[in-house]
């Protein structure tokens, strides 16, 4: 399926084969040197398919990390500025990121810092951030367990998707990348939000990569530094980001980002039906959806006051106030909602009591 580029601010999203993508891009460009970033997974399955297409055609070093979101952080970070120093990078370098989220967003960060700023593209490997992190133009690093602590508005030269990347990726990092999916429906497209109940997680349609690329793509260059509607894609990331980084320090085996953002999105709605016009209907509609795909977790209600520091803590909020984006009906949301701990705390005992 041939699927149209998308125009971003200065950088277009292409769809299809990442080879040859990627030697299409490079015949364009003189690059003095090449670096692939990967991590072990990417490494393991994603990586040898292009070494074995561009081989003798486009030499490159490679810098590997080990794969994981506790990784994303300063030491790493500068073992990535280190490596490009020993294999001589320079101004006219590029660095390709070929990974999920972590790899794309220390990548660029890394890229777009190092001898102030060096040519990065991005390959995302996972759905999450093939939907999410692919678009947009935001680099970092996590500091403690405070996630996106420090990074950059930086764009990429291009970001090449190949859905192909997702068959190799494990089920549960699909089902938590849909989240992100869910969220695009939700904000700004109910026929979208109808037509990705039919979602076949083995097999996923990339039309439906490309739609939500769109989606993201469109609000992010109307307002690329979230001064506004960028906003509404924080939508279920309030309380979803506390609750992921709650079980990220208690749990032993964590949400993963789109699970925590799925239990986000429900509280959320039930914010929403109480302040921002959602009808009963709806927020049936989306509870019952959400929770037919994502795993049974209940909140802690002991984590209650942690969560609640968690969300004062977000860089998001203005005038110490937490800051919501709520949906008027599936497909309309609307930014700047400010709600009161006690609210946060109903909408969160809203989700566990639909918990069996
Ligand atoms: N910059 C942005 O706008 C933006 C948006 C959303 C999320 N993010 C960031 O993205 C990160 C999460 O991204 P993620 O969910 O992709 O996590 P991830 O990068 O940790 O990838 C998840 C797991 O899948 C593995 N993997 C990646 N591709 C694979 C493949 N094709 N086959 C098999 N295994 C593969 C990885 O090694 C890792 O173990 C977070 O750090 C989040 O902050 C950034
Ligand atoms: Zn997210």
């Amino acid at each position: 399926m041939n699927l149209q580029a998308i125009q971003s601010s200065g950088y277009e999203v292409v769809f299809g084969d990442a080879s040859e993508l990627l030697i299409d891009f490079l015949q364009k460009r003189n690059y003095s040197k090449i670096f692939f970033l990967v991590d072990t997974n990417t490494s393991e399955h994603c990586y040898p398919g292009i070494a074995l297409n561009i081989a003798g055609d486009i030499p490159h070093d490679i810098i590997e990390i080990d794969n994981g979101e506790e990784n994303k952080n300063i030491d790493i970070c500068i073992g990535i500025w280190k490596m490009l120093l020993d294999f001589g990078a320079d101004r006219k370098s590029l660095v390709i990121n070929l990974g999920g989220g972590v790899v794309t967003d220390m990548g660029s960060f890394a890229a777009a810092t190092y001898k102030r700023g060096i040519d990065f593209l991005q390959i995302p490997t996972t759905l999450l951030s093939q939907v999410d992190a692919s678009v947009g133009g935001k680099t970092g690093i996590d500091v403690d367990a405070v996630k996106n602590m420090v990074g950059t508005f930086t764009n990429p030269q291009t970001v090449i998707i190949d859905p192909s990347f997702l068959l190799t990726l494990p089920k549960r990092e699909i089902i938590s990348g849909f989240a992100e999916i869910i969220k695009h429906g939700l904000i700004v497209d109910k026929e979208y939000f109808n037509a990705i109940k039919f979602i076949i997680f083995d097999d996923i349609d990339p039309l439906i990569i490309h739609r939500s690329v769109a989606i993201k793509n469109e609000v992010v260059t109307a307002d690329p530094h979230e001064k506004n509607i960028r906003k509404k894609l924080n939508y279920g990331h309030t309380i979803g980001h506390a609750i992921e980084s709650y079980s990220l320090q208690h749990d032993k085996n964590p949400l993963l980002h789109g699970e925590a953002i799925a239990i986000g999105m429900i509280a959320e709605s039930y914010l929403s039906h109480k302040f921002a016009d959602l009808q009963q209907e709806e927020l049936n509609e989306i509870c019952d959806f959400i929770l037919s795909v994502y795993p049974s977790y209940k909140v802690d209600e002991n984590s209650f006051d942690d969560l609640l520091a968690f969300m004062k803590n977000d860089k998001k909020n203005e005038d110490d106030k937490i800051n919501f984006t709520l949906l008027n009906s599936i497909g309309t949301s609307t930014i700047n909602y400010y709600c009161s701990e006690e609210e946060i705390l109903e909408s969160i005992k809203f989700y566990n009591n639909l918990i069996k």
